[in-house]
């Protein structure tokens, strides 16, 4: 009888809901949780993201929006993309500056431009109930290629060079940018510790 009731804890620990409508943030996240022996399900996010300067709380804002309809193990991430002569710019903004201006408003934000630092910054919200919230945080520095390159990923993937690497997000396979990035960081350091709980 025991063995059953650790079984049972077991089979509730293995499933984690991810709360967002973005097909290649999911794949990523389900690849880097297998290793970990957790089951990752997609959830389709459909609440309007707030615009704030600070990463946590668009993504505790996600999150507790997401519990308000279904009280279980969630995970939703807020990113952006930090570019050092910019001022950190579009950073939390990134996803609206996506939309309007895309990569090739960057590349002319970075025309002529030496100084080509960046970094990509990930928060990663989890929770099962909105009482307790806990966040963890995935960074990657790299630079702003000359040219956009590759055709995989999404996003400003195909101009982001990680460091140590001469590649582009968006010319590495999955399990490459996992290697290196803000999000697998991320999902990492949640991993470890939600397999400890
Ligand atoms: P979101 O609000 O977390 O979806 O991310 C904001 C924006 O940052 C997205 O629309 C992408 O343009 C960009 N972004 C976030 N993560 C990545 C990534 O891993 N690769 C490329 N772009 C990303």
């Amino acid at each position: 009888m025991k063995g059953e009731e650790d079984i049972l804890v077991l089979n509730d620990l293995r499933l984690v809901y991810f709360a967002t409508s973005n097909k290649h943030k999911f794949d990523e996240a389900k690849d880097i949780l297998e290793d970990y022996g957790i089951d990752l399900k997609m959830v389709k996010e459909k609440t309007k993201e707030i615009q704030d300067d600070d990463l946590r709380k668009i993504a505790v804002h996600a999150l507790l929006k997401a519990l308000e309809k279904d009280e279980r193990p969630t995970i939703i991430e807020d990113a952006g993309l930090f570019v050092k002569t910019l001022n950190g710019f579009p950073g939390p903004y990134s996803s609206y500056v996506y939309r309007v201006l895309g990569v090739d408003g960057i590349m002319r934000l970075m025309n002529n431009e030496e100084e080509r630092d960046a970094e990509f910054r990930c928060v990663l919200a989890f929770g099962d109930s909105p009482s307790i919230i806990k966040t963890f945080q995935g960074v990657v520095k790299g630079t702003i290629s000359l040219q956009p390159k590759g055709r995989s990923g999404f996003g400003f993937d195909p101009i982001f060079i990680p460091k140590d690497s001469k590649k582009t997000f968006a010319e590495m396979s999955l399990q490459e940018k996992n290697r290196f990035s803000h999000r697998a960081d991320a999902l990492r350091k949640f991993s470890k510790w939600y397999i400890h709980l």
